[in-house]
């Protein structure tokens, strides 16, 4: 098949690379053509796609990276993988609309069109559908079919990708459902067919919200279990040990990426525009994980102050500037939150992160460097923010006067977990 990915990111480019592995002819269609230039040039700006994985499918003429438009043309399957932040608090879907209009100029009966992107329930059918009807004079699900499936990447897990995790797939009626899930069938081992786009789009919002407001509790619990004198971790590894009705989750210094800090707010925009009513579960993780890189900085704070240190003029070492392990990803990360907090107050901050290249989401008074013995040494204090495992934390543990270890990797006199 011809398909058209729009949105060459985190979750297009391994889709498109996928979908020209298994023998489709793809166009990765982007509006940033500095992007499109970097993967025509077979360099890929994503963890889970491998430089050599992007070069063997452009060798083979399966994948064609297009920033101009007219490459959509002709498409028999396109998927719409642009982002959706939030502005202000409320959803921003312009990226979304535009991604739609382009698409209708080039959409032709028999096509499919499938959204990934992540977005409230309803977008497919009441936004998505009527602007590909309006630009193209064609009926959805009469002429084209038309459907959503939601990503599930999860940055840098080797077992659980693209082709392996099982996909949900949904279509505004019985016959872009079929087609819907044909597509997918080609590229994933298994599809989860269900009934209606909405609760696809629900069952998206409820995976990250489940995830949010699990790992706000035992935020939450970190910072009491700490006031009370009580090694929370402990206490999680000792409770992870029910084998059932119990699923392990660990405290962290915040959420971050494009998923967690945004989607539960994308159900809870919607459940407050339609409703009226506040999603309160939603709205209280958020309030607790916002707040994790505050608690950091008041627990470095403290620190330093028991060594008769002020944050003003100490240098602190971040380690990870990625929102997550072995990932490159520093959007919404909350090692920026940290990172400017204690520039503001005065701190030399030095932040050591081999992953993340992409430097447009850290403050630029952050200072880079590479985690060695002598960054250790002259460091006030180092905080372990993302443990990847690409740091020699026994460095770490050998030379530090002090460590924040916020994901409980080290142990020994000089460190303190979250
Ligand atoms: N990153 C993840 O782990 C993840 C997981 C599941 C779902 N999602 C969702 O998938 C969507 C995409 O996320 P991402 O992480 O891949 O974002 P990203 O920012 O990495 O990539 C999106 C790309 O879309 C491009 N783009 C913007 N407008 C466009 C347009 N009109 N036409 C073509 N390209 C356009 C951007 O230039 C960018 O390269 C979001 O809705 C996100 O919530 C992300």
């Amino acid at each position: 098949m011809r398909v058209v990915v729009a949105g060459q990111g985190y979750v297009g480019l391994p889709l498109a690379v996928r979908a020209a592995q298994v023998g489709h002819s793809v166009v990765g269609f982007d509006v940033d053509e500095d992007r499109i230039k970097r993967l025509a040039a077979g360099e890929s700006y994503v963890d889970d796609v491998p430089s050599a994985r992007l070069r063997e499918v452009l060798d083979a003429g399966a994948f064609h990276p297009s920033s101009d438009p007219r490459a959509c043309a002709g498409f028999d399957v396109a998927v719409i993988a642009v982002p959706t932040p939030l502005r202000d608090g409320t959803p921003d879907l312009t990226y979304m609309e535009d991604s739609a209009r382009t698409l209708a100029r080039y959409l032709r009966p028999g096509a499919t069109v499938a959204l990934e992107s992540t977005t409230y329930p309803g977008t497919t059918t009441e936004l998505v559908g009527p602007l590909l009807e309006e630009g193209s004079g064609l009926i959805a699900g009469v002429d084209f079919a038309l459907g959503y499936s939601p990503e599930r990447i999860d940055p840098g897990n080797r077992e659980w990708h693209l082709s392996t995790t099982p996909k949900v797939v949904s279509g505004v009626n019985a016959e872009s459902l079929e087609r819907v899930k044909a597509f997918y069938d080609t590229v994933v081992a298994q599809t989860v067919p269900v009934s209606d786009c909405k609760v696809a789009e629900l069952a998206k919002l409820m995976e990250n919200t489940f995830r949010h407001v699990n790992i706000a509790l035992v935020n939450e619990l970190a910072v009491f279990a700490h006031d009370l004198g009580i090694d929370v971790w402990e206490a999680i590894d000792a409770a992870s040990s029910k084998p059932f009705g119990y699923m392990r989750f660990v405290p962290g210094p915040g959420v971050g990426g494009h998923c967690l800090p945004i989607d539960p707010s994308y159900l809870s925009w919607r459940v407050q525009r339609t409703l009226g009513q506040s999603f309160r579960f939603v709205e209280l993780a958020n309030d607790i994980n916002n707040h994790m890189p505050d608690y950091v900085v008041r627990r470095l704070i403290a620190a330093l102050n028991k060594q008769r240190k002020a944050v003003n003029g100490s240098t602190v070492l971040l380690l990870g500037l990625a929102y997550k392990k072995n990932t490159g990803d520093a959007r919404e990360s909350p090692a920026r939150r940290v990172a400017s907090l204690l520039l503001d107050m005065g701190a030399e901050v030095r932040a050591a992160d081999p992953h993340v290249v992409e430097d447009g989401h850290v403050d630029q008074r952050v200072r880079r460097v590479a985690l060695d013995q002598e960054q250790v040494a002259r460091a006030d204090a180092v905080v372990l923010l993302a443990d990847h495992d690409a740091f020699d934390l026994d460095v770490v543990r050998d030379n530090a006067r002090y460590v924040l270890d916020t994901r409980r990797r080290l142990t020994g006199p000089t460190v303190e977990s979250l």
